[in-house]
């Protein structure tokens, strides 16, 4: 009995040495494990037969099939963990990335050029302790022109050649009345800038254009001078423009502030472009809105967004913030 149990065991080992090199796929490899070492595979049956191997031979019989299942479990095992071990590395070939690809392009949207100037100057009257006031694009007369001491027969009114909607409102011509607006609701001291779109009856060209925009500038406060608006203006135009740029100071009329100014920049050896104007507030505004001129001085400029866009990236048509051509706007 035991010399058949031993022709058996080296029969099954022959036969599971031709089959264990043909495994592919670990399906494959568990029909081998089925055949070899299921429930009805051939070592399972050959330990039924060890009952029938006389006593003092049992044993020897039981190490001869013990071995040869030991044996094929571990080659079992080894198998499976190079199959595992080859299927993975197919894997990462297969999604292996090509780091060297150029990305895709993405468009992606931006600021218009004339938002992105609006929030460095906010960002840059923030930093000096300028809050930002926002007022109605839709003004009455009385905001816009009366309450800045431009009476109805005033002849700078031409100045200001208007839109008006019915015999009181009017588009507003410039931000100067948020200024009356915030006077009238805050007791001094006021600091404040008010950025927005302003309109005027002005016939395109290259530095005109009916729409535009322009950020208002108010400080009203006890011992206010010429001196500290000149200060503010250096110092914001510094920041914004850098060097390579020249500002000039000048003095203009305005009825809402005496006395009053213009500011003109110029690239170093280009043509000077007036950015603002600018003064002192007229006793007669303040006034107006309940200050008491004994008490308080303050300043004032109005200044215009586009220009400033024109000046820092050498844009020479106004009509180009407003036609929305995308090879102009990709630019910024
Ligand atoms: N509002 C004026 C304009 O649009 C500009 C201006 C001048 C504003 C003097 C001011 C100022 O605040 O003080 O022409």
């Amino acid at each position: 009995m035991l010399e058949r149990i031993r022709a058996e065991v080296e029969r099954i080992r022959r036969e599971w040495e031709e089959a264990k090199g043909t495994v592919r796929s670990p399906e494959e490899l568990e029909r081998l494990r089925v055949r070899f070492l299921g429930r009805k595979g051939e070592v399972t049956v050959l330990f039924q037969f060890l009952k029938e191997v006389p006593g003092e031979q049992r044993a020897e019989a039981g190490r001869l099939i013990n071995a040869l299942k030991e044996g094929i479990q571990g080659e079992l095992s080894r198998i499976r963990d190079e199959l595992e071990a080859t299927l993975r590395e197919e894997r990462l070939r297969r999604e292996a990335f090509d780091l060297t690809l150029p990305g895709r392009w993405r468009p992606l949207g931006k600021l218009h050029p004339l938002t992105q100037v609006r929030l460095e100057i906010e960002r840059i009257f923030m930093e000096m302790g300028f809050d930002v006031a926002t007022g109605p694009e839709v003004e009455t007369d009385y905001y816009n022109f009366e309450a800045l001491n431009i009476p109805e027969d005033h002849p700078a009114r031409d100045e200001w050649d208007s839109f008006y909607i019915d015999d009181t409102h009017l588009l507003r011509t410039h931000t100067s009345p948020v200024q009356i607006r915030v006077m009238k609701s805050r007791k001094p001291p006021v600091r404040i800038i008010c950025p927005g779109r302003c309109y005027r009856r002005d016939t395109p060209d290259a530095t005109h254009f009916p729409v535009f925009h322009q950020v208002e500038l108010l400080w009203v406060e006890r011992g206010l001078t010429m001196a500290h608006l000149k200060w503010i203006i250096e110092e914001f135009v510094r920041q914004f423009f850098g060097p390579g740029y020249e500002m000039r100071f000048s003095a203009d009329y305005f009825p809402f502030t005496e006395p009053s100014a213009q500011v003109h920049i110029r690239r170093k050896g280009g043509p000077w472009l007036e950015i603002m104007g600018a003064g002192m507030v007229d006793p007669a505004v303040f006034e107006e809105v309940g200050y008491d001129p004994e008490e308080v001085t303050g300043f004032a400029f109005g200044l215009g967004i586009e220009r400033m866009a024109m000046l820092k990236y050498g844009i020479d048509d106004i009509r180009l913030f407003f036609q929305n051509d995308l090879r102009f706007l990709e630019q910024f």
